[in-house]
């Protein structure tokens, strides 16, 4: 089955066809416009510009999308549209193209949440390793941090999440305070690598060595575990965050100069072991699932080798699609809209995007 399938939930503006067969995929194309030079200014997404610029992209990259995988519209089977969670002016654009699309085409179409979305990423690998629900899925990004029991293709439940800001968010508010541009996640794994290479002298075991460093036991770099501290599966990274600002304030504050790598290095260790210690607990519940995460945080180095030791010690697998489907693209949406479409769903005309999220929990 031939899909094309749109994604503009927030600053990405993607349009891919993707060839599914039997649950198998191929990316025919994946063409992502990505606004975050023009939002880069702003230090952050501005709705409105976003939804502008998803406008002046989407029919420029469907043409594109179509181009590259070498097929004409009469050639698709499927569209899928991100009808939620996002930013409402953007989802808009991809929700309204899509069902303008299938419509004068009579092509059917799928509505998908953008979460499942990332999630189905780690159903794309190219080599064919993919997971096979039941399984733990962990949605990491700019809007969530979020744990998910993944019983079925469509079928999701949300058994942890942060009660506040999301770690992605975190990354990037944290990250433009100590000069890293928007989106900051990219640049604090690399500074926080170079911190923690400085804390330990080991240039490849250094996660592993950094509790027992100086640089850790430096009382006036302490920052507070976003792991909630009961039995839930919860964060919280508004108190981690609050607990940072506070830390540069008192450094700014005292005339002296802060080592931002060793900083850097200090949150992220705070941030990454929260979500294995979580992630171990869920896994513990929940024991013989494997482990599947996603999202643009998923890219992150640190993250991505903690949490292989957290799948291995549970003695089960993880999946992590690869660095170019982390973050926000058409390809995921395919691979979601095609298990919707199996499932029977369908949208028409009267497809409306909303901002909140659909999956609910337990
Ligand atoms: O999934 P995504 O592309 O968009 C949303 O759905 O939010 O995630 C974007 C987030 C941003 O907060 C960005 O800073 C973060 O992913 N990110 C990273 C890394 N690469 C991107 N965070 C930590 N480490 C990275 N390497
Ligand atoms: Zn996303």
């Amino acid at each position: 089955m031939i899909i094309l399938a749109f994604e503009s939930s927030c600053d990405e503006t993607s349009a891919s066809v993707v060839l599914a067969n039997e649950g198998s995929f191929t990316v025919k194309s994946n063409i992502i416009a990505s606004q975050i030079e023009t939002h880069r200014l702003y230090g952050g997404v501005v709705p409105e510009i976003a939804s502008r610029a998803h406008t002046e992209a989407i029919s420029r990259i469907t043409y594109e999308a179509l181009a590259v995988a070498g097929i004409s519209l009469s050639d698709v089977e499927l569209i899928a549209v991100t009808a939620n969670p996002g930013l409402i002016g953007a989802l808009l654009v991809g929700v309204t193209f899509a069902k303008a699309l299938a419509s004068a085409n009579n092509i059917p179409l799928v509505a998908v949440d953008h979460i499942k979305g990332h999630i189905a990423s780690c159903y794309l690998d190219e080599s064919g390793e993919r997971p096979t629900p039941p399984f733990i899925g962990f949605a990491a990004s700019g809007g969530h941090t979020a744990i998910y029991k993944v019983d079925g293709y469509t079928d999701l439940c949300l058994i942890g999440t942060t009660r506040d800001d999301a770690i992605g968010e975190s990354f990037d508010k944290i990250g433009r305070i100590i000069g890293i541009p928007y989106p900051a996640g990219r640049g604090f794994d690399e500074l926080s690598r170079e911190g923690f290479i400085k804390a330990t002298g080991d240039e490849v075991n250094f996660y592993e060595k950094y509790k027992k460093s100086a640089a850790y036991k430096d009382k006036e770099m302490t920052l507070p575990s976003p792991a909630l501290s009961d039995d839930s599966l919860d964060f919280s990274f508004s108190g981690l965050k609050t607990a940072a600002i506070n830390l540069l304030h008192r450094f700014e504050q005292s005339g002296r100069e802060i080592d931002r790598a060793l900083f850097a290095a200090r949150y992220t260790y705070e941030a990454v072991e929260a979500v294995a210690k979580k992630l171990s607990l869920a896994l513990d519940r929940y024991p013989g699932h494997d482990l599947c995460i996603a999202g643009g945080v998923a890219a992150n180095s640190h993250l991505r080798k903690r949490l292989a030791a957290v799948a291995k010690a549970h003695g089960v697998k993880l999946f992590i699609p690869s660095l170019s489907l982390c973050g926000d693209n058409g390809a995921m949406i395919a691979a979601a809209g095609y298990y919707e479409y199996k499932n029977g769903n369908r949208a028409d005309s009267s497809l409306n995007a909303s901002a909140q999220d659909s999956i609910t929990s337990i």
